[in-house]
């Protein structure tokens, strides 16, 4: 393990709620993480106290199994060999490309020839040759940006943590460096943690996502079991426009009742004929069949490029007190659709995903 995190609470001064509640996170050398939530969940406090900017009030934090805070033990953030690309770059507007990145190496014990040979190398490998003597106004935001990121991997860091990199480009170059990003961090070999309120930035670019909510961690997982299987209801929503349900596991652990009838659904949980529970049902994932069990009407639509978005009004099942129950659900462009269309429809059992009690 890189990281190790145990048990880290963290509350700033004057604050009613901690920022950081019972965390408990490892990282593996080489893996590319994201740390995904909505604004305030606590995401740059977590890079804060792994770069040692901000001490936790409680926990420990480990470095390579080394023991970076907690029990008195502190080292300070010059030692931890963690790299930080911040979200404005924080480049230094007087010097050039090749001063901002040789910055990063001046406390470093090596020749002159050596750390020219260093600054020549990580320049090629952000794709900077060339522009070595621009200052920074004078650079693109994704070129900019690249500077950053090499400041920050010319110290052969153990871990480099990016906070919200990609927000300050526009959407066309937004992707394009998500990707060159992410090939640079696998070329250098390094582990990465990114910052991101992003779901579809999180899953694109990541090995490992962890979503978190108000101070807390609500999922690990990779990018297809936090989106496939989310585990609370938080994250179906966050990841993905869930249609949330509830219902009631039927006789059968691969049945559940719902106010659209009873539904297959996946087995891969361990509740109780007779459970309460919550549903996730992706809108993308309900399919619109002739011979489908769920009757519904077209209450309104969305245009969304790829697909239009459609809110359907379900008929429920005579025998729920539920009222009239709406689901999201995309229907393809082509599709010619109007308001009141009635449709029938079917879910396969794959996509209905238990997530709680
Ligand atoms: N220096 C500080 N003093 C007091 N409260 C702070 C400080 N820094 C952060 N907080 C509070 O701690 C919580 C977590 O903040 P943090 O900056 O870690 O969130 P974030 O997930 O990075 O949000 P964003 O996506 O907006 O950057 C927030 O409620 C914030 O107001
Ligand atoms: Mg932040």
């Amino acid at each position: 393990m890189i990281i190790n995190l145990k048990n880290i609470l963290k509350t700033y001064p004057e604050c009613e709620s901690p920022a950081l509640n019972n965390i408990n996170l490892s990282i593996k050398s080489g893996e590319i993480i994201t740390l995904l939530g909505p604004s305030g969940c606590g995401k740059t406090t977590l890079l804060r106290l792994i770069a040692g900017l901000e001490k936790p009030d409680q926990g420990e934090i480990y470095i390579k199994n080394n023991q970076v805070t907690g029990n008195q033990i502190w080292v300070p953030p010059e030692k931890r060999e963690v790299g930080m690309v911040f979200q404005d770059f924080a480049l230094f507007p007087h010097l050039n490309v090749q001063q901002n990145i040789a910055f990063a190496l001046q406390n470093m014990k090596i020749s002159e020839e050596q750390k020219k040979n260093k600054i020549n190398s990580i320049i090629k490998l952000v794709g900077l040759s060339g522009l070595s003597s621009q200052n920074p106004a004078d650079l693109s935001g994704g070129q900019q940006q690249r500077v950053a990121l090499a400041r920050a991997l010319i110290q052969d860091p153990l871990l480099v943590m990016l906070d919200e990199p990609f927000n300050n480009l526009d959407m066309n170059l937004r992707s394009k460096m998500q990707k060159e990003i992410t090939n640079i961090i696998h070329k250098s070999g390094t582990t990465a943690v990114f910052v991101t309120h992003n779901q579809k930035e999180a899953l694109s670019i990541s090995n490992k996502v962890i979503v978190m909510d108000k101070g807390q961690i609500e999922q690990k997982g990779t990018p297809r079991q936090i989106y496939e299987k989310p585990k609370t209801k938080f994250v179906a929503s966050f990841v993905g426009q869930s249609n949330i349900l509830s219902g009631t596991i039927g006789k059968e652990k691969n049945t559940v009742i719902t106010p659209l009838g009873r539904l297959s659904c996946r087995t891969d949980h361990n509740k109780k004929p007779g459970t309460r529970v919550d549903l996730s049902i992706k809108p993308e994932d309900i399919k619109i069949n002739s011979s489908g069990s769920i009757q519904g009407t077209i209450l309104s639509q969305k245009y969304k490029g790829q697909y239009v978005e459609a809110v359907i009004s379900i008929k429920t099942s005579s025998n729920t007190k539920s009222p009239n129950k709406n689901l999201n659900i995309y229907l393809t462009p082509d599709d010619s659709y109007k308001k009141g269309d009635k449709l029938s429809l079917s879910i396969p059992p794959k996509n209905v995903n238990i997530i709680s009690s």
